[in-house]
């Protein structure tokens, strides 16, 4: 199946914390494509993919960045798809400065703006597979199974201290 959702990040620097986005649209079996894109450094590789994401197939886009992190809206000027941004964790204020720059938006260009770092990397592709659910049932299933395994998981193991 041809990618659904899309995950870009303004820096590789960015990988180990988007890669939990990764390996839960693998869980939960959604097809996704991942590549490495700046705003800053590379703009117009940015407005291209934007703007070719609703014909290559892409539903949903997941777009992370740190610090001045202008991606998620910059790539939401482009295209009419769902842009879901996640800000990544920083060394200046543990990344509550990519965190504003994703979420505050002015009225006119929404960006769908997650928790900072890993959590936020976790719940873009939860969102996001809730997002292609709505046309492709099977992945409400495996959202549902994945929610399932969390809290069994949750009851099985209630004491810190165990396994
Ligand atoms: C942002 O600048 C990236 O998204 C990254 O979070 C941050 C730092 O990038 P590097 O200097 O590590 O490449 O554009």
């Amino acid at each position: 199946m041809q990618p659904l959702v899309g995950i870009i990040m303004g820096s590789k620097s960015d990988w180990p914390t988007m890669e939990a986005a990764a390996q839960t649209l693998d869980k939960l079996g959604v097809p996704y494509d991942v590549q490495v894109m700046s705003a800053h450094r590379t703009p117009d590789r940015v407005a291209e993919y934007a703007r070719g994401a609703e014909s290559a197939g892409l539903e949903v886009i997941i777009a992370a960045a740190g610090g001045a992190a202008h991606l998620a809206g910059v790539t939401a000027a482009h295209t009419v798809l769902p842009v879901l941004g996640v800000p990544m964790e920083s060394k200046l204020m543990n990344g509550l400065d990519s965190l504003l720059s994703t979420v505050q938006m002015p009225a006119g260009i929404p960006v769908g703006t997650l928790a900072v770092g890993k959590a936020g990397a976790v719940n873009a592709a939860l969102l996001a597979a809730n997002i292609v659910g709505a046309r492709h049932p099977e992945f409400r299933e495996a959202i549902r199974a994945y929610r399932k395994d969390q809290t069994k998981a949750g009851l099985d193991h209630p004491d810190p201290r165990k396994e």
